[in-house]
């Protein structure tokens, strides 16, 4: 059988830079084109002589149809391909609120600029997932939701560059892992570099935000969490209702999920134990008229009260209670969490497969992400984000916060 010849106007010239290879970019950029059935040719490539010189990609790409064409096209703006004849973005204006037009941008969590006036411009509020909305004399990553009548989104994909992280320079966070997910024997590895990471981040006045899940309490991780909490290092707690029951539980009456936490047996009709906790946080109003009441005297939750550090608990279909304090309305819990992550330099996933994932579509690619599971398809997932600054980390998150806890004990 005889091949299609391709028609010239299916084609087009793009243009990447930064750490094509180390970061392993140049060999997606290649693939996506053959994947999508089209060919390339290198018209000039300039190799960065030293670690902080960034290399250079202009690459001639060509398909055999329209929608090949478009979807290769797409795949390499997120690697970082721009192409050549940029001219500026293309603006459409909303029609009805929440209704984008069909050809939208949508956004990914690497850092973005779009071309307006011959200049390019950063999206602020980056995130993945979203549309760049004009606003205030600048492009802002907006969610579908958040979009007005009358509000002008970019469409297509001219004049739009997408610069993405580059994984290997980044030696301090990332030295010792070969594939980003880190296996039981190197946790300690993992731990001293976590605790590196939280320091750097305090040192450069960025936020530490801690996701964690219940199990963080069934194994005993309650104990430094709060004692990390307690002496500063985490700005700001992300959880869902369980967490805030198991860990009331535990404070209240010293069980988690029934399981006594001072000897690991099981207490006499201690399947009940977190709904009398939920029951007393009730009688309190809050967690905080807990706290003031003094019927809350220890944990995660008391050490984030008494320290100024705000939690947010989301709701969920299988909650009890909930807590008053837990947010069920979804739209809401999500805000409430997107406000916590702004000026985030680091966010811990600490046993929560449903939070560590939504926070994760959450944040810019930059900001960096160790992710505790002892699952290794979460923390997979996790740092299959996209992005080079997602590390995970599969052990038990119990051992796992204590290990850290002593760690930045040590070097206080
Ligand atoms: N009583 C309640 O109200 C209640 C109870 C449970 C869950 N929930 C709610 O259900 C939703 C989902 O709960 P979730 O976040 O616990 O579930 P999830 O399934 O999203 O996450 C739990 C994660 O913990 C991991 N894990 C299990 N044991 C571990 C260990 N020893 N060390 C490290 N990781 C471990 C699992 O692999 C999993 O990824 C949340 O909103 C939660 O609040 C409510």
């Amino acid at each position: 059988m005889t091949k299609k010849p391709i028609k010239p106007s299916l084609q087009e010239v793009v243009e990447a830079e930064g750490h094509l290879i180390d970061s392993h970019i140049m060999e997606q950029i290649f693939d996506a084109v053959v994947q999508h059935n089209g060919r390339f040719e290198v018209q000039h490539f300039h190799i960065g002589k030293t670690n902080a010189d960034p290399s250079r990609l202009r690459l001639r790409v060509e398909a055999p149809v329209r929608e090949d064409l478009d979807k290769m096209l797409s795949t390499l703006l997120g690697l970082g391909c721009t192409p050549v004849d940029a001219s500026d973005a293309v603006f459409s204006r909303v029609e009805r609120d929440k209704c984008a037009p069909e050809d939208f941008y949508s956004t990914t969590n690497h850092r973005t600029l779009v071309r307006k006036g011959g200049e390019w411009l950063v999206v602020e509020n980056q995130r993945m997932d979203a549309l760049v909305v004009w606003a205030d004399g600048k492009p802002w990553a907006r969610r579908l939701r958040d979009i007005k009548a009358g509000d002008e989104v970019v469409v297509g994909m001219r004049g739009i560059r997408v610069i993405p992280e580059s994984k290997e320079r980044d030696r301090l966070s990332f030295a010792f892992m070969s594939n980003g997910i880190s296996s039981e024997r190197q946790v300690e590895t993992a731990v001293r570099q976590t605790a590196a990471m939280v320091r750097q981040a305090k040192e450069n006045g960025l936020k530490v935000v801690v996701v964690a899940g219940p199990v963080v309490v069934h194994t005993g991780g309650a104990k430094p969490l709060a004692a990390l909490i307690r002496k500063g290092f985490v700005n700001a707690l992300l959880a869902g209702n369980a967490l805030g029951v198991h860990d009331s539980e535990a404070a209240i009456i010293g069980t988690s999920l029934g399981v006594r936490l001072s000897d690991g047996r099981l207490a006499e009709h201690g399947h009940r134990n977190h709904m009398r906790a939920i029951n007393a946080i009730y009688h309190a109003g809050s967690i905080r008229g807990a706290v003031a009441q003094g019927k809350l005297k220890k944990g995660i939750l008391y050490e984030c009260v008494v320290n100024n550090v705000p939690f947010v608990l989301a709701g969920s279909l299988r909650d009890d209670g909930p807590l008053p304090d837990t947010i069920t309305d979804m739209n809401e819990a999500q805000d409430a969490y997107a406000e916590q992550i702004r000026g985030a330099g680091l966010v811990l996933c600490l046993g929560s497969m449903l939070h560590s994932i939504a926070t994760g579509n959450m944040l810019p690619g930059w900001v960096k992400t160790v992710c505790v599971d002892i699952n290794p398809a979460v923390a997979t997932k996790l740092s299959d984000r996209g992005t080079g600054q997602a590390l995970g980390v599969v052990t038990d998150v119990g051992m796992f916060l204590e290990l850290l806890e002593k760690n930045l004990q040590e070097a206080k």
